[in-house]
């Protein structure tokens, strides 16, 4: 690992360019208004450390409120007067409006660009490219998911007549939606659900992860300006005290959560009719690479040191275990530990920089937990001045051999570790897969077709996404993306999270003079915006 010692440094050796003023963020968006805070906050500490008085320390960014039940039921309340029982203003009005209202947002946003991108940096630690994507890629999911629904609408803008029955299908909205985003994607991965369940003409409370708040703040106002009062609210604070009394009202018709298993059960049970909840959750993952002993190496290392280090390793779909066959297990070993060295670590604006601070509380400690343990059950650290922690850096450790005994083998570590198991028999991986309590994607690296396709039938039932060659990933955002067992409830892709939002509803009746004739004058009149036949262009 080079330059990990001196990668903090003072603020006026921060570039101009990528400095933060402090935000204390006093207002949270309600019922169409700011609404001002008084009560305590939660200081924000950014995972890069300054480096004052010959001291390193953690810059404080600002601070956000920790509010109570009642400003979340307040939110709630904000959320439901606005949905109406499905007569409010946004969940009647056609999708031609809820286009224009998104079309405005995304360009107020867009003006955000620079603020969001180096909030991202300073408040998870997220390097300036990835930061830059994860915003450059919203706006885009933001715009397809406008002309999905166009296409939807097209579809459906049409009369079906059926056995002597006439009807008008189209998707309606669901009610009113909790969100609730996940620190490492604080902006796209909320956004996936958050944009979605608008578009389709839910009223949402949206509460943040706990890091990756403060990113949003700028943003506020233009959901404010772009979206009638109370189509959008935003609560803040400890997710017990807010997300638990607002649940267990009943009134939250869908629950969108990108986090753990464990969180998503315990909000789910606070709800007391839990069948008229709609759940979408992405959760847990711990995708294995499998190297087979054809593999080409250099594609699988490239792909590997991807899969697990982008953004230290804090991805759902990261690379969490790699399978290597015995027989090419050093040379990888060798190739892939070079690689890994020669990550450069930095501040996140830092040109190059791939290893970056971590944004969660003792976290470096945590993987450094991981370490301890494997070391004690017999593995080695590969890679050199591998699971070094530099206050908030943790340089990335390779672990070999990891075996059934060690935690890293079946725990998420969303983090910079990266456990790699030699196996004699693909046996051992597939059975890893098939007891596994997850099963979102998998990685195989090989070149023989007959060895892989005897691998893909077999693994496509386990994982929703196999990936031939190639690290797992979430994009392009087109692709369904989903998981089996503990990893996902529903689908979410830009076509698939407009029906995740939704529910199919028709109008239809009997085929006769009468009706015939009552359907015409809606038509030709525009009385309805369900019923109606107009094309949007
Ligand atoms: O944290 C999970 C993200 O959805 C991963 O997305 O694979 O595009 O980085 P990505």
């Amino acid at each position: 690992m080079k330059d990990c010692d001196g990668i903090f440094v003072s603020e006026k050796d921060i570039p101009e360019k990528y400095r933060v003023p402090r935000l204390d963020q006093r207002e949270y968006l309600l019922e169409g208004r700011m609404a001002r805070w008084d009560g305590p906050v939660q200081e924000v500490r950014s995972p890069v450390c300054l480096r004052e008085k010959g001291e390193i320390r953690q810059r404080v960014l600002g601070s956000y409120p920790l509010m109570t039940a009642s400003e979340s039921l307040a939110a709630l309340e904000a959320a439901c007067s606005a949905y109406d029982h499905g007569r409010g203003e946004w969940p009647t009005l056609p999708v031609e409006g809820r286009i224009r209202c998104m079309a405005g947002f995304t360009n107020r946003m867009r003006e955000k660009r620079s603020e969001v991108v180096n909030l991202l940096m300073w408040e998870i630690g997220k390097n300036l490219a990835d930061a830059e994507k994860e915003f450059d890629r919203t706006v885009e999911y933001i715009e397809k998911t406008v002309e999905a629904l166009k296409d939807l609408d097209r579809a459906s803008s049409r009369l079906t007549i059926e056995q002597g029955i006439i009807a008008q299908i189209r998707r309606a909205p669901l009610g009113v939606v909790l969100c609730m985003g996940p620190y490492n994607y604080p902006l796209n991965e909320t956004f996936t659900t958050l944009i979605p369940a608008l578009i389709m003409g839910n009223t949402v409370v949206f509460k943040p992860a706990k890091y990756g708040v403060l990113l949003l703040r700028p943003l506020l106002e233009s959901f404010r300006d772009c979206f009638p009062p109370g189509v959008v609210n935003t609560i803040y604070g400890d997710g017990r005290e807010i997300v638990t009394p607002i649940m267990e009202t009943g009134r939250i018709d869908c629950l969108a959560l990108i986090g753990s298993p464990g969180t998503a059960a315990a909000i789910e049970k606070n709800h007391p009719r839990p069948n008229r909840l709609r759940t979408i959750y992405g959760l847990a993952a711990k995708n294995p690479a499998v190297v087979l002993q054809d593999a080409d190496l250099d594609l699988a290392v490239k792909e590997c040191v991807l899969g697990s280090l982008s953004y230290n390793g804090q991805r759902c779909t990261a690379l969490k275990i790699i399978f290597v066959h015995r027989k090419i297990a050093d040379a990888f070993l060798e190739r892939f530990s070079r690689a890994v060295s020669g990550l450069k670590a930095g501040l996140p604006w830092d040109d190059g920089a791939a290893v970056t601070p971590l944004p969660e509380e003792g976290k470096p400690e945590k993987m450094k937990a991981y370490v301890d343990d494997a070391v004690a059950g017999g593995a080695k650290v590969v890679n050199r001045s591998g699971g070094e922690v530099h206050h908030t850096l943790f340089t990335p450790a390779v672990l070999y051999p990891v075996t059934e005994s060690m935690r890293l083998y079946r725990e998420e570590q969303f983090g910079p570790v990266i456990p790699v198991v030699p196996f004699d028999d693909i046996e051992t991986p597939l059975r890893y897969i098939v007891t596994s309590d997850v099963g979102q994607q998998a990685s195989i690296f090989g070149r023989d077709p007959d060895m892989l396709s005897r691998l893909i039938d077999p693994l496509v039932n386990q994982v929703c996404r196999l990936n031939i060659n190639s690290q797992c990933q979430r994009g392009p955002d087109l692709f369904p993306f989903t998981g089996r067992k503990d990893s996902a409830e529903g689908t979410l892709s830009i076509s698939d999270a407009l029906r995740a939002f939704s529910i199919r509803t028709l109008v239809a009746c009997k085929e006769n003079d009468l009706n015939r004739e009552i359907l015409q004058t809606i038509l030709r009149e525009r009385k309805s915006s369900f019923l109606n036949t107009d094309f949007i262009l």
